[in-house]
């Protein structure tokens, strides 16, 4: 049996067959589906998709993308939300310095925000970091209390080594199939087997040879 434990069901790329696609995957041995989310309508999406499902849980929170929409309405949202049962993470959070898409300061103050929220609601946490390995390990050290993911693990392993040490566990997608995912690899040389978990991040990052391709949980196996 296997657990997608980052995978996007809301994203729009499903819009047109999402129950089927849902259907297969599950009937393909895919028992177990972490839906991440990245702002107020993707958590609200994910949190009605685990109700539909009850293989389906849900994550809620605001990606750094989408940090520039968090307000003190949205800390009342994720309240809120973390109070349903199907909700098991605030997530993805964190900080992405590669494209920017809100201004750093922001990217870091919604980040700082989204961890004191898990360490009051006492919820675990998913990890975006791309571009920024200093200063998300600079963050979460500051919050011994709270443990979590890194969702698609690019780092490196003496990274991964202090990660894991904190009792963090360490996600890897399809991108390790891809050409450049030396880094990758040398990280899941040093993580226990009991550390590594395994996502899609679809319908993004199909693994090669279905490289570009809309990825879903089937692709796992
Ligand atoms: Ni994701």
């Amino acid at each position: 049996m296997y657990f997608d434990t980052h995978a996007h069901y809301t994203d729009e790329d499903f819009d047109a067959d999402r129950d089927e696609t849902i259907k297969q995957v599950n009937e393909s041995g895919v028992e177990l589906i972490m839906n991440a989310s990245s702002d107020f309508d993707s958590s609200l999406k994910a949190i009605a998709l685990s109700e539909k499902y009850p293989f389906i849980y849900a994550t809620v929170g605001w990606h750094p993308h989408d940090a520039k929409t968090f307000s003190e309405e949205s800390e009342q949202y994720i309240r809120q939300w973390c109070t349903n049962s199907k909700v098991r993470a605030i997530g993805e959070i964190g900080l992405d310095f590669y494209y920017d898409l809100s201004e750093r300061d922001v990217q870091r103050e919604v980040f700082i925000r989204q961890m004191e929220l898990a360490s009051e609601l006492k919820m675990p946490v998913v990890i975006h970091d791309r571009d920024a390995h200093a200063e998300c390990m600079e963050i979460i050290r500051k919050f011994p209390d709270v443990k979590g993911a890194f969702h698609c693990y690019s780092g490196s392993a003496e990274m991964a080594n202090e990660i894991l040490s904190m009792g963090w566990y360490l996600g890897f997608t399809g991108a390790i199939t891809f050409k450049n995912a030396r880094r990758a690899l040398e990280a899941i040389e040093i993580c226990p087997n009991d550390r590594i978990l395994i996502e899609t991040d679809c319908p993004y990052l199909a693994p090669v040879p279905f490289r570009g391709k809309r990825n879903d949980s089937r692709y796992l196996s």
